[in-house]
C-alpha cells in the first residue's frame, strides 16, 4: 500500500486526504494542534457519507473503504513513517511552511517527494531551508479541490524532471486535473489569469461603466460559459474560420487596443473602493446565514458542473 502524508488538517488538507483516498492511497493526516487530524477525520467520515448518498462520491471503493484508508497523528515522525509522497497544507506563511520542510527533511527518505498547496509563495522561498530541492515542488490546488481538479505543479529552480512527471502521474490517477508551470512565477499562472480578471473587472465597476451584478453576470451567464469546457487559446481557434492565426489577424488590433486602454493597477484600499463593497453586500450580506447558503449553492452547482464534464 503506497502512503501519503498530509501535514495540516484545515479546509485544504481534509480536501487533499479525501482525493488522495479517492484514487486508493493510504493517507496519514498530521497536525500540530493535538486532537485537530482525529477531529478532521471525524468531519471527513460525514462528509464520505454525504458524497456517497449524493452519488458524488469520487473513485472506485466506497465511502467505508476510503475512510478506512485514512489514519490521524499527533506525531510528525510518525506520520511520516512510510510514506513516499508529502503534501503540506499549513498556515500559509513564509516562515511555518520553511520550517516545517526543514522538520519533515530530516524525518523522511532521500526520495520522498516533497509538495506544497501554497497559493502565494514560489518554491525557492518555501524550500529555501530544505537541504536537497531536486525533490521539491508547489502542488497549488483550487478550492474546493474535491470538486475543482485543477492543480498547478511549480519546480523548484533544481527541481528534477522525474520528480515533475511522477507527481503528474500521482495527481492524475486520483483524478485531478494536473498543469505543469515550466518554471516558477510569482501567482503562479491561476493566480495572475485571476488577477487580470479582477482588476479590469474592479476598473469597470470603480469607473461607473457597470454595475457589480452585472459584471459578475459578464462571467457567469457569458465567458464562463464557454471556460468551463475550453480556455481561451481554443475559444479564439474556434472562434474564426482558419484558427488562431486567423482570429488574431481579424482581432488581435482590436485586442491590443484595448489592452492598452486598461491603465495602472487599480487602488482596492481607497475611499471609492467602499461604495463597490457596499454594493457586493446588498446582493449578499455578510451575515454567516447568506455567506453560507452561498457557498453550499457554490458547491452544489460545482459538483453538478463536475459531474457534467465527466459525463462527456
Ligand atoms: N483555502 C483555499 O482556498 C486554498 C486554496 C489553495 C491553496 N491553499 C493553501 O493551502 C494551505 C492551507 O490552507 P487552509 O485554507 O487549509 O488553511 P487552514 O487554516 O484551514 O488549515 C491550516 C491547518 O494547518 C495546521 N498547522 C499550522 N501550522 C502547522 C504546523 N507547523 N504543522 C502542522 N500543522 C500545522 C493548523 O492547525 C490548521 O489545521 C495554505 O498554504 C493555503 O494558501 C488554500
Ligand atoms: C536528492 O533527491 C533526488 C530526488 O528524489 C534523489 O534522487 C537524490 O538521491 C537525492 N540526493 C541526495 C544527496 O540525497
Amino acid at each position: 500500500m503506497r502512503i501519503i502524508t498530509v501535514i495540516g488538517s484545515g479546509l485544504i488538507g481534509r480536501s487533499w486526504a479525501m482525493v488522495f483516498a479517492s484514487g486508493g492511497f493510504s493517507v496519514k493526516l498530521y497536525d500540530n494542534q493535538p486532537g485537530q487530524a482525529a477531529k478532521a477525520l471525524t468531519e471527513i467520515r460525514k462528509q464520505l457519507e454525504e458524497l456517497e448518498e449524493g452519488h458524488m462520491l469520487r473513485g472506485e471503493l466506497t465511502a467505508a473503504q476510503q475512510f478506512a484508508l485514512l489514519s490521524s497523528y499527533d506525531d510528525l515522525a510518525q506520520a511520516l513513517e512510510g510514506c513516499f509522497f508529502v503534501q503540506e497544507c499549513v498556515f500559509e506563511q513564509l516562515e511555518v511552511k520553511q520550517n516545517i520542510f526543514q522538520d519533515i527533511e530530516q524525518l523522511v527518505g532521500k526520495d520522498v517527494i516533497l509538495s506544497s498547496s501554497t497559493s502565494c509563495l514560489v518554491p525557492s522561498n518555501v524550500f529555501s531551508k530544505v537541504q536537497n530541492r531536486s525533490r521539491c515542488l508547489v502542488s497549488h490546488p483550487v478550492n474546493p479541490p474535491y470538486h475543482v481538479k485543477l492543480v498547478e505543479l511549480v519546480p523548484h529552480p533544481e527541481t528534477v524532471r522525474t520528480i515533475m512527471d511522477t507527481t503528474h502521474a500521482i495527481m492524475t490517477k486520483v483524478g485531478q486535473a494536473p498543469v505543469c508551470l515550466k518554471k516558477e512565477i510569482d501567482g503562479f499562472a491561476v493566480n495572475r489569469v485571476q488577477a487580470a480578471i479582477i482588476a479590469e473587472s474592479w476598473r469597470l465597476v470603480r469607473d461607473g461603466i457597470i454595475s457589480v451584478k452585472d459584471i459578475d453576470l459578464v462571467m457567469s451567464e457569458g465567458l464562463g460559459m464557454r471556460y468551463a469546457f475550453i480556455g481561451p487559446m481554443e475559444t479564439m481557434h474556434l472562434n474564426a474560420p482558419k484558427g488562431l492565426e486567423d482570429y488574431m489577424q481579424r482581432y488581435g488590433e482590436g485586442i491590443m487596443r484595448v489592452l492598452t486602454s486598461f491603465g495602472p493597477v487599480p487602488d482596492f484600499f481607497s475611499e471609492g473602493s467602499k461604495s463597490i463593497f457596499n454594493e457586493m453586500c446588498e446582493l449578499i450580506p455578510t451575515d454567516q446565514q447568506h455567506l453560507a447558503a452561498r457557498k453550499e449553492k457554490r458547491d452544489q452547482l460545482l459538483m453538478g458542473l463536475a459531474k457534467l464534464k465527466k459525463d462527456h
